[in-house]
């Protein structure tokens, strides 16, 4: 991990993450969380604030020293109790069946293996857990889409590994999840905004054997 990515991109992110507008989509992806929650790619704690009262705990797994730094004030303001767990999501030691709920947020863009980490997901769930996920991709516009590729190599140097053109909900469906909630949008923001724009809010479950 270079310098950049390390002391600079947390909190760029961080200031690109904390507005308004995303903080409406945070508010329903974590909308009926319950029990143990794992968040995979915690970053700076952005979406705590929205926790439900159900929500019991929250497992954090982020790489990032720096990201856990930075959300240190909302993690002891929070009335959910925050432990750090694994750095990566591709591999868990959390036990098979142990979790009520998995929660990502804008974090499959980056994590260099995102199916590897669905199934980490799928494996670390009880049977009736759901894996609730709001992440940006692959937009469906052609001319949106070729911008997104030709960005792309610039967006994974500058934003610590975040890929624009990933098909979130093919992945979800790679990893062995069934698609129970799918919704999809671009973010307001006007036409220049839009190769970084178009965003899934979902929740998925495993299926019943
Ligand atoms: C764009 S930030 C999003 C942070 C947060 N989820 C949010 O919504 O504000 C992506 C996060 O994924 C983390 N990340 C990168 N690779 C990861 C991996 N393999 N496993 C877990 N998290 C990872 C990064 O360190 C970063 O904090």
């Amino acid at each position: 991990m270079g310098w950049w990515t390390e002391r600079v991109v947390p909190r760029l992110t961080h200031a690109t993450l904390d507005n308004p507008v995303v903080a409406g989509y945070r508010e329903r992806v974590c909308a009926d969380l319950t029990g143990d929650v794992v968040e995979l790619g915690f970053g700076t704690g952005l979406n705590l604030r929205h926790l439900p009262a159900p929500v019991r705990s929250l497992t954090a797994v982020e790489p990032s020293d720096l990201s856990w730094q930075l959300s240190e004030r909302t993690r002891t303001t929070s009335t959910v109790p925050v432990t750090r767990g694994d750095l990566t999501a591709e591999s868990l030691a959390l036990p098979t069946g142990s979790v009520d709920a998995v929660l990502v947020t804008f974090s499959l863009c980056t994590v260099a293996d995102p199916v590897a980490a669905l199934a980490e997901a799928g494996r670390v769930l009880r049977p009736d857990g759901a894996l609730h996920f709001l992440e940006h991709g692959l937009a469906p516009d052609e001319r949106v889409r070729r911008w997104q590729h030709r960005l792309e190599p610039l967006q994974r140097r500058l934003a610590g590994g975040c890929h624009l053109t990933r098909p979130i909900p093919d992945l979800v469906r790679a990893a062995g999840f069934d698609l129970d909630v799918l919704e999809s949008w671009y973010v307001p923001g006007g036409s220049v905004s839009k190769p970084w724009g178009y965003v899934w809010l979902g929740r998925a479950k495993r299926p019943t054997a």
